[in-house]
C-alpha cells in the first residue's frame, strides 16, 4: 500500500477499534447464551442495545460508512486493495453483531417458552361454588309462600327517621315500647330501624289501600348478644289492608302459612299481647314440627314455639299513611327470620349464622 493510501487505511482501523471496545461486552455471547447468565429481561434489554449498536457501526452514518466513502478518492493503485479492506471490516463487524444477536434472540425464544409453559400433569384446582346463606334460603322460602297467597314483596330503607319507626306506627316520643326497641343513631336525626313495621308505613304512602305486602329485611337493636338474640337480625312484615279484613283473616294467613313451612298438621296459636300498632294484638305460636306437641328440645319442651307478633292494625296507623280507618281495616303480623331459622335447622344459637365459618355455612348447601 503506497503512502496516499495510509490515511484512510488508519480510518478503517479506528472505525474497526471503535466497534470492538462498545461490542466488547457482547462478545462473550458470540457462541450463545448459557441459560442462568441473563435473566429473560436482560436479555431483552441486551437485544435493543445491540441493535443500536449496529445502527451506530453499521448505518448510514457511521465511521465505516465514512470509510466507503474514500474508496474512490484514494490512489487508484490503491484502491482495490483499500475496497476490500473496508468490505472485509465491515464484514467482520456485520458477522460479530449477527452472532450475538442470534445467541441473544435463540435465548430469549426459549427463555419465554420456558417461562409460559404449564404443566399439563398438575391436578387442577377445584372450583368451589358457593351457595345462598340459610337466612336467604329461609327467607326465600318465606317470599314463595306469601306470593302464592298473593302478596308482594316490599324491599325498603334500613335507615330511618323516628317518624316511620316509632311515631307513625303510634309510638310517640316517651312511650315506654320505644325502650326494648332502642336502636343505633347518626348524628343527624336517623337510626337504623328496629323493626320491619317502618314498611308498613312507606308501602300504605305508596299504594294506598287496599294492599297485601311482605317485608323482608334486616333490622337493628340495642340487644346484647345471646344464643336467641343478636344487635343486627331479620324480620318479615306482613300488611293486609283492604275493606272488611278481620281477625278471622290474620289467623286463617297465619295458619295457611305455618301449614306450607312446617306441615299440614300444623298448630297455632294466638297469645294476647301488646304493641302499639296493632289493637287487638297477638303473639303467635305454631305447634312444635318436631314432636308435634308433647314436648322436645327443639321446642323446650313446651310443645310451642313462637312464630312472632301481630294484631290488627291500629286506626292511627292507618291514618299516619293516609288510609281511611272508617273504609279499610287490615292485620299485620311481624316474625323473626333467625330464631325460625334456627329452629328449622335445630341450631343451639342464632349467633352461628353471622360468625361466617365455612365449615358451618356448607352444610346448608
Ligand atoms: C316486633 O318487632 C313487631 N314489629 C312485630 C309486629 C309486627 C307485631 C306487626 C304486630 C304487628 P318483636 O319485638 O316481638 O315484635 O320482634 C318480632 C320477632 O323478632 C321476635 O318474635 C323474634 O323472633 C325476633 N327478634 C326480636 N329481637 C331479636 C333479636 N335481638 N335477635 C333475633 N331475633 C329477634
Amino acid at each position: 500500500m503506497t503512502e496516499g493510501a495510509r490515511e484512510p487505511t488508519q480510518q478503517v482501523a479506528a472505525a474497526r477499534e471503535a466497534f470492538e471496545r462498545e461490542f466488547e461486552r457482547f462478545a462473550p455471547f458470540c457462541g450463545g447464551v448459557s441459560a442462568n447468565t441473563l435473566t429473560l429481561k436482560q436479555a431483552g434489554d441486551l437485544a435493543r442495545e445491540l441493535s443500536d449498536l449496529r445502527a451506530r457501526h453499521t448505518g448510514k452514518k457511521s465511521a465505516i460508512a465514512s470509510c466507503k466513502k474514500l474508496i474512490g478518492r484514494v490512489a487508484a493503485e490503491d484502491r482495490a486493495s483499500f475496497g476490500q479492506l473496508v468490505q472485509q471490516t465491515e464484514a467482520g463487524i456485520v458477522k460479530s453483531l449477527d452472532e450475538a444477536e442470534q445467541a441473544l434472540k435463540r435465548f430469549i425464544e426459549i427463555a419465554r417458552v420456558q417461562s409460559e409453559s404449564i404443566d399439563v400433569t398438575l391436578p387442577g384446582r377445584r372450583p368451589r361454588p358457593g351457595h345462598l346463606h340459610p337466612i336467604t334460603l329461609m327467607r326465600q322460602r318465606i317470599e314463595d309462600i306469601f306470593v302464592s297467597l298473593g302478596y308482594v314483596v316490599e324491599d325498603d330503607r334500613e335507615i330511618e327517621t323516628d317518624l316511620y319507626n316509632f311515631d307513625a306506627l303510634n309510638i310517640p316520643e316517651g312511650h315506654p315500647a320505644r325502650d326494648p326497641q332502642d336502636t343505633f343513631y347518626t348524628t343527624d336525626g336517623f337510626a337504623l330501624r328496629s323493626q320491619t313495621s317502618t314498611v308498613q308505613i312507606h308501602a300504605m304512602q305508596r299504594r294506598g289501600a287496599p294492599v297485601r305486602m311482605i317485608a323482608p329485611g334486616r333490622v337493628f337493636r340495642r340487644d346484647t348478644p345471646d344464643p336467641t338474640h343478636n344487635p343486627m337480625f331479620f324480620q318479615v312484615e306482613g300488611l293486609c289492608v283492604d275493606r272488611g279484613i278481620t281477625m278471622a283473616h290474620l289467623k286463617g294467613t297465619l295458619a295457611e302459612f305455618v301449614h306450607r313451612l312446617f306441615g299440614a298438621e300444623t298448630k297455632t296459636r294466638f297469645r294476647p299481647s301488646y304493641f302499639p300498632f296493632t289493637e287487638p294484638s297477638a303473639e303467635v305460636d305454631y305447634s312444635c314440627f318436631s314432636c308435634g306437641g308433647p314436648g322436645c328440645r327443639i321446642c323446650k319442651w313446651s310443645g310451642w314455639i313462637e312464630l312472632g307478633g301481630s294484631g290488627m292494625v291500629h286506626p292511627n296507623v292507618l291514618r299516619a299513611a293516609n288510609v281511611n280507618p272508617e273504609i279499610f281495616t287490615g292485620f299485620a303480623f311481624g316474625l323473626g327470620i333467625d330464631r325460625t331459622c334456627a329452629r328449622i335447622y335445630q341450631l343451639d344459637d342464632i349467633r352461628l349464622l353471622f360468625e361466617n365459618d365455612v365449615r358451618f355455612l356448607e352444610q346448608f348447601r
